[in-house]
């Protein structure tokens, strides 16, 4: 479905204050790096383990697991990030998006290369399938930049770091130190375009974004419960973080709803 440029009851483009975003089209270029500052042959690609053949393949699949969600997000990244950039009335938006495009696509190159190293791809999450597909197919310009940039760019910088503290002196705790600032500029740009978009806007453009959200509660719920096989063994003592993370995600993104000045109340918490 092709995207609205704006919706209607919004500041009009040529009267829009885009030096919040241009900022961070500037930050992007600086923080720039490349697949190969990665420490690639001096530590090992993931973590190694001593033990039986048994318990060294069980620990294997589970990082080739981690590893494949974080190559199948940052795939599904660079369509989103291409979409933002073709739809994307504004000029100094357009020039932002450039720059994430490139650092999706720079994301999935390290990815593809780690698990190559770590020994091949495992499961893809079904569900993170179908929530890219939310973002892609959403109706509107401020709904995109909502689900993607304000809420999933957000809430996968405190999993870099957990991943990063359980992979010391490897390459994939380097990548996800990387990703995590690239992931928090990506967050900035969003909630400062968001802004723009919203200014002004009526309780029609709300009542657009509290939708969406309600659209993607149940699906995430699924995707934050979901158990590729290589990590069932550890899905009924890991139930209750999962539960608790989810909490904590749903919390964050009405938080982050409510300082762009979105009327929450009616945005339905999972149980
Ligand atoms: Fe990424
Ligand atoms: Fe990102």
């Amino acid at each position: 479905m092709e995207a609205e440029a704006h919706v209607e009851d919004a500041v009009p483009e040529e009267q829009r204050d885009l030096q919040g975003v241009y900022r961070y089209y500037e930050l992007a270029k600086r923080a720039e790096w490349q697949v190969r500052d990665l420490p690639w042959g001096d530590v090992p690609p993931i973590p190694e383990y001593k033990g039986s053949p048994q318990k060294l393949a069980r620990r294997r699949d589970l990082w080739r697991s981690v590893v494949t969600q974080q190559l199948q997000a940052d795939e599904l990244a660079v369509e989103m990030a291409t979409q933002l950039f073709a739809i994307a009335p504004d000029h100094d938006a357009k020039l932002y998006y450039t720059t994430m495009v490139q650092d999706e696509s720079r994301h999935t190159e390290a990815w593809l290369k780690l698990i190559h190293e770590a020994g091949g791809m495992a499961e893809r999450d079904p569900y993170l399938d179908q929530l890219a597909q939310q973002v892609l197919d959403a109706d509107t310009l401020e709904e995109k930049v909502f689900l993607m940039q304000v809420f999933y760019e957000r809430l996968i910088i405190p999993r870099f770091r957990l991943i990063a503290r359980s992979s010391r002196g490897t390459v994939l705790e380097d990548l996800c130190n990387r990703l995590a600032i690239d992931d928090g500029i990506h967050h900035g740009a969003g909630m400062a375009y968001e802004r723009v978009l919203l200014a002004g806007a009526g309780k029609k453009t709300q009542n657009l974004l509290i939708e969406a959200a309600n659209r993607m509660l149940p699906l995430f719920v699924d995707h934050a419960l979901w158990r590729p096989k290589a990590r069932e063994f550890v899905g009924q003592l890991m139930r209750d973080t999962d539960v608790r993370r989810l909490h904590e995600d749903v919390e964050n993104g009405v938080r982050l709803a409510r300082s762009l000045g979105l009327d929450v109340a009616d945005i339905q918490l999972p149980s």
